[in-house]
C-alpha cells in the first residue's frame, strides 16, 4: 500500500470533485439531502444496480413519503414495494428502524455515523453514507465501489472478503476524504466505480484520476481488489406445481421465518422431500407429487408434465433448479394448506419473489 503526501491528497480532492461537479450522475435521491431519501436509496442500492433501483425508489417515495408512513405500512404493502429486489429482510428492517426512530428519537435522525450505526439494519457503510451525504460528516462509506477504487489507487492488497479489512480502508480513506464536501466525495467514488473504474473492464485511459491510480501505472489494475472466493451456492432441486381450480390458482405463503419469508409462490416442493429413489422416471415424479399433496395437505391434485425447461434461480447460499408441473384440483377445502385460491386478477396483489416471476414466465412458454 502506498501513502499520499498532503499535496497529493489535496490535488486528488480537487480533481475528483471538479469531475463530479461536471459529470456526476443526476439521480433522484441526489435532488436534496433529506436523510430519509438517502437512507432508502442506500438500502436499495446495497445489492441492486442503480438503473434497477430508480423506479423502485420513486414508487417507494410515493407509497411511503415519510418515516411515519413507512412505520405504519401493512406488511403486504411493504413486501409489494420490494417485490423483485431480493433480500427482503432489508425492507422489514427498514420498517423496524422507522419505528425505532419514532419511539426513541422523536422521529429525528441522529446526525453522526457513530449514532446511526446503532439503528436497526444500518451497518457501517449505510451509516457513513447517510452521515456524509445528509449531514456533511467527513466519514468514509466503504462499499464494493470504494474497495475497488481505493485498492487500485493505493495498491491496498488486503483481502476484502475479510471483515477486518474494512478498518484498513476506513483509515486510508479518512486521510483522503474532503473535509468540506464529504458526501460529494463519497458519491464521486461511487460514480468512478460505476464508470471508469469498473471491476472487469475499467477505462482508466480516460479516467479523471488516472494519474493517481498506482495499480494502473504499474500495469496491475485487474489484480485489485484482492478477494478470496466465497463458497459456491449449494444446488437444491425443486418442483413447482402450477395448480388450477376452475379459474383460480393455488398459491402458498412461505413461512414467516427463513428464505423469502411471507412471500407468495405456487406450491414449491423440494425433490428431496418426495418419496423417490435417487433415480426416477417422470411418471414416478408425478405419482410422488400427487402423494405429497394428499399426505401433506389432504388435497387431491391431478398432476401432469409440462414441456418447458426448468427455472433456475441463485440466492446467496443456494442455487435452485425448479422443474415445472401442471396440476388441477376440484378440492376447495384448504384447511391443511398454508395458502389460498386466487383469481388471475388478484394474483398481482400478492407480494411474490423474483423466482415466482420466472416460474410464471416459463409457464407461459408451455405448449397449450
Ligand atoms: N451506490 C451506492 N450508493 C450510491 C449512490 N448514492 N449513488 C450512486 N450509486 C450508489
Amino acid at each position: 500500500m502506498i501513502e499520499w503526501s498532503a499535496a497529493t491528497i489535496s490535488d486528488f480532492q480537487t480533481t475528483l470533485l471538479a469531475w463530479f461537479d461536471e459529470a456526476g450522475r443526476d439521480l433522484p435521491w441526489r435532488h436534496d439531502h433529506d436523510p430519509y431519501h438517502i437512507w432508502v436509496s442506500e438500502i436499495m442500492l446495497q445489492q441492486t444496480q442503480v438503473q434497477t433501483v430508480i423506479p423502485y425508489y420513486e414508487r417507494f417515495m410515493t407509497w411511503f413519503p415519510t418515516i411515519d408512513a413507512l412505520a405504519t405500512a401493512p406488511e403486504d404493502r411493504l413486501l409489494k414495494a420490494w417485490e423483485g429486489l431480493g433480500y427482503y429482510s432489508r425492507v422489514r428492517n427498514m420498517q423496524r428502524c422507522a419505528r425505532q426512530l419514532l419511539a426513541d428519537y422523536e422521529g429525528q435522525w441522529p446526525r453522526t455515523a457513530a449514532e446511526l450505526v446503532e439503528l436497526v439494519g444500518i451497518g457501517p457503510y449505510t451509516a457513513g453514507a447517510i452521515a456524509s451525504i445528509a449531514f456533511n460528516e467527513p466519514v468514509p462509506a466503504v462499499d464494493g465501489n470504494a474497495y475497488r477504487v481505493f485498492s487500485r489507487l493505493l495498491e491496498i492488497d488486503a483481502d476484502i472478503a475479510k471483515p477486518q479489512t474494512r478498518l484498513i480502508f476506513e483509515r486510508a480513506i479518512t486521510k483522503i476524504i474532503s473535509p468540506t464536501r464529504p458526501g460529494d466525495f463519497n458519491q464521486a467514488i461511487m460514480d468512478l466505480g460505476a464508470s471508469y473504474m469498473t471491476a472487469r473492464q475499467p477505462d482508466t485511459a480516460h479516467s479523471p484520476v488516472k494519474r493517481f491510480n498506482q495499480a494502473y501505472l504499474d500495469g496491475k489494475e485487474l489484480d485489485y481488489p484482492v478477494k478470496t472466493k466465497k463458497p459456491r451456492p449449494q444446488p437444491v432441486a425443486y418442483v413447482a406445481v402450477v395448480v388450477k381450480q376452475a379459474d383460480q390458482w393455488l398459491m402458498t405463503q412461505r413461512p414467516s421465518q427463513g428464505m423469502l419469508a411471507n412471500l407468495w409462490t405456487v406450491p414449491l416442493i423440494k425433490v428431496a422431500d418426495l418419496a423417490l429413489a435417487d433415480a426416477y422416471t417422470p411418471t414416478e415424479l408425478i405419482t410422488a407429487v400427487q402423494l405429497y399433496f394428499q399426505q401433506e395437505y389432504q388435497l387431491k391434485v391431478t398432476v401432469a408434465p409440462l414441456s418447458v425447461r426448468p427455472v433456475t434461480h441463485t440466492f446467496t447460499h443456494q442455487k435452485w433448479t425448479i422443474q415445472l408441473l401442471a396440476g388441477t384440483t376440484e378440492s376447495t377445502d384448504l384447511a391443511y394448506f398454508a395458502g389460498k385460491l386466487v383469481t388471475t386478477n388478484a394474483l398481482t396483489q400478492l407480494p411474490t419473489p423474483k423466482v415466482q416471476a420466472k416460474i410464471w414466465d416459463r409457464y407461459a412458454q408451455r405448449e397449450k
